[in-house]
């Protein structure tokens, strides 16, 4: 019987060969330019006591919420939480959830229909395509924020369609057209969700709520675990979606509720940016010096993510590793997490960055380019 699994040996083997095993190391000490801690709110000495104040003064946040939100999981603190981010963010709902991943999953696993089109921007985030997976809709894919090809598509289509894009893209670092997407969806009657993973704290609270377009998205995912510091995410939306979703979202209704400490730490994460607005303003300083180095890149001006594309796979591993012998800790994307001959090193960039670091890093990147 062990015969019939012998491919999993023979895939890993060809993953060592190409040199692309993922395996799970220890966290690595260093100077952080990997992590989505851009505001070092994960490490913010100020956050973490807030944070243990109120733990101290209510331990029940640390239990366990004992089931389902729909049965025994629903606590105050929870409704309360989704109350405060939906106004904050100027929406009619938000619904919580555990992650980022697990917000896709619902959002788009649960609204397209069998009948019904998604069109995603090729780069958009995994989480979306397993998604699409679990869904029977029809999937298309439009060309990196060209909004010509995304137009073609809609033209095409007969059913209703969903676009899906990130406002600030993970792997690029670059932003989405977004008010040009806006116009095409409303011109095509299509049903718009922006994912804010990356965009929400560093752009305020994100690119819909800069451009104010909240009534002409269908809906907007923000995450916690980026420029918060902790976990979790929001889907904000219209109360009738929240409903349906409670409704028909398996990912939201077949898993325990996260104890009530999570939801405390992201409303306390959005009281603490309000009061610390310094930070994207020192973070957006340390992008200023980095995109002065002149490196080539497709990032965002902008952007806190700055990749630097070197396919080459030798090259792009002995620069991560010189980098890591003089202490900076990068991220080296390979395929097939990017397409293959966009392979990249992907610097994330934080408030709490030195300017001293920051040239370091330079300094040898420029080697290799
Ligand atoms: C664009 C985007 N969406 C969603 C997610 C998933 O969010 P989480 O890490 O909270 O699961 C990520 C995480 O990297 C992301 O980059």
């Amino acid at each position: 019987m062990l015969n019939n699994f012998c491919h999993f040996e023979q895939f890993l083997e060809k993953r060592k060969e190409n040199g692309t095993l993922r395996v799970l190391g220890q966290k690595r000490e260093g100077i952080d330019f990997y992590s989505n801690d851009y505001l070092g709110l994960a490490k913010n000495d100020k956050f973490k006591n807030l944070l243990l104040k109120k733990v101290l003064e209510n331990p029940k946040l640390l239990s366990g919420n004992t089931g389902s939100r729909l049965i025994s999981g629903n606590s105050f603190i929870t409704t309360e939480t989704e109350d405060f981010i939906a106004k904050e963010h100027q929406y009619e709902s938000a619904l919580l959830f555990p992650s980022g991943y697990n917000a896709n999953l619902a959002l788009f696993s649960t609204l397209p229909t069998r009948h019904d089109t998604i069109i995603i921007d090729e780069q958009i985030h995994r989480s979306v395509h397993d998604a699409c997976k679990m869904s029977h809709a029809k999937k298309l894919k439009f060309k990196h924020n060209d909004i010509q090809h995304l137009e073609e598509i809609l033209k095409k289509q007969k059913e209703v369609c969903y676009i899906a894009v990130e406002s600030l893209y993970s792997m690029d670092g670059d932003m989405a057209p977004i008010i040009q997407i806006v116009e095409i969806a409303e011109k095509y009657n299509a049903g718009l969700i922006v994912d804010e993973a990356h965009a929400f704290g560093i752009f305020g609270y994100g690119l819909v709520e800069k451009f104010h377009l909240q009534e002409k998205v269908l809906a907007t995912i923000v995450t916690y675990g980026k420029a918060l510091g902790t976990h979790g995410a929001a889907i904000l939306t219209k109360d009738i979606i929240k409903l349906y979703l409670i409704n028909y979202a398996s990912p939201f209704i077949y898993t325990t509720a996260p104890h009530d400490f999570l939801w405390m730490s992201i409303k306390t994460g959005y009281d603490f940016l309000k009061a610390n607005k310094i930070l994207s303003a020192q973070l957006q300083e340390k992008i200023k010096i980095f995109r002065e180095q002149n490196i080539k890149s497709p990032s965002s001006e902008n952007s806190p993510i700055q990749a630097i594309l070197l396919p080459d796979n030798q090259q792009l591993r002995k620069l991560r590793e010189n980098l890591f012998e003089s202490n900076f800790l990068t991220y080296a994307v390979f395929s097939p997490t990017v397409k293959e001959g966009t392979e990249r090193l992907r610097i994330c960039l934080h408030s709490f960055n030195t300017e001293k670091e920051i040239l370091g890093l330079t300094k040898i990147v420029k080697a290799f380019i």
